[in-house]
């Protein structure tokens, strides 16, 4: 069911690579709820991936940029206010790599040129892309930028590697750019902290599948899925959460809050026999 909650918003997704991205089912929910659409990835995930297709189906232009590059951004926002004819409502940061979980390079023998990757691509980007915003007053008042992270940001998951390092950095640009964004311009600025899901990026952590039950396991409402999370994002770029910034929001079923379950408990008691 739709609701028209983004009627007449403007706004650019990064990070929709195919149906599972995370990105992908919020494009396709903004547009539900009568949002006009960019998306942006990097030039070989537009190659590589469907984004071509969504392009296509959401009505959106395409504009390619590593969201590393500040020149890219820079092009990207040019190019989308231009497009767009005026202010840019809503912004979608779902972007996230670790050279060392994909090389399977254990945590505690890390290779520190990749760590500096992981944290360029997947927590500078993000103050990189909220800097351009700003310098070049592109978002609206009480237009609201939403990034994407995971609980390991606070509580230890082994595999998750530097990610979660980098993730408590996205999470800390959120409150301190935030803070800024809003006193100067009335932007809002939050993190989303979402349940693992089955996309490209989450399949690349070793042992998801068995993490991603128990977590389901141990979360009252269980997991929360991509569309899931694409319902409550499309909340946080609309107007009725127009006071809410610089939160870390936990999207997960509860998980967040829960030690132990009942069902778990069961498991592991099976698993000792
Ligand atoms: N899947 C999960 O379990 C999970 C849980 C919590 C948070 N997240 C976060 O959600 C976000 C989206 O990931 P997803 O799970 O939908 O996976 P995904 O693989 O579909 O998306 C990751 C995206 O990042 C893009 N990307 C990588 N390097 C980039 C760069 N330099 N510039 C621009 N884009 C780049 C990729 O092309 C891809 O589209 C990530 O930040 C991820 O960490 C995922």
């Amino acid at each position: 069911m739709a609701y028209n909650l983004l009627r007449g918003k403007r706004g650019i997704i990064f990070g929709a690579l195919n149906e599972l991205s995370i990105a992908w089912k919020v494009a396709e929910r903004a547009v539900a709820e009568g949002a006009e659409i960019i998306l942006t990835n990097t030039p070989v995930a537009l190659r590589l991936g469907a984004v071509n297709s969504l392009a296509e189906k959401c009505g959106a232009v395409v504009i390619p940029a590593d969201a590393t590059s500040v020149e890219d951004l820079e092009n990207l926002v040019d190019r989308s206010l231009e497009h767009f004819g005026g202010k840019i409502d809503f912004v979608l940061h779902a972007v996230g790599m670790s050279p060392n979980i994909r090389k399977n390079i254990p945590y505690e023998e890390i290779d520190y040129h990749n760590m500096m990757k992981t944290m360029d691509i997947s927590a500078i980007s993000f103050h990189k892309l909220l800097q351009t915003l700003y310098k070049k007053d592109a978002m609206a008042e009480y237009g609201s930028v939403v990034a994407l992270s995971y609980i390991a940001a606070q509580r230890t998951v082994e595999g998750y590697s530097d990610m979660a390092d980098a993730k408590a950095m996205l999470e800390s640009i959120a409150r301190s750019f935030g803070a800024i964004y809003g006193r100067k311009c009335k932007v809002r600025v939050n993190t989303v902290s979402q349940s693992p899901t089955m996309t490209t990026a989450g399949q690349g952590i070793a042992g998801l599948g068995e993490w991603f039950a128990m977590a389901d396991d141990l979360s009252p409402l269980g997991n929360a899925s991509a569309d899931d999370c694409a319902d409550y994002v499309v909340t946080l770029f609309s107007d009725l959460t127009r006071k809410v910034t610089m939160q870390n929001l936990y999207h997960d079923g509860g998980f967040s809050q829960v030690a132990i379950s009942p069902s778990v408990l069961v498991a592991y008691e099976k698993g000792k026999q």
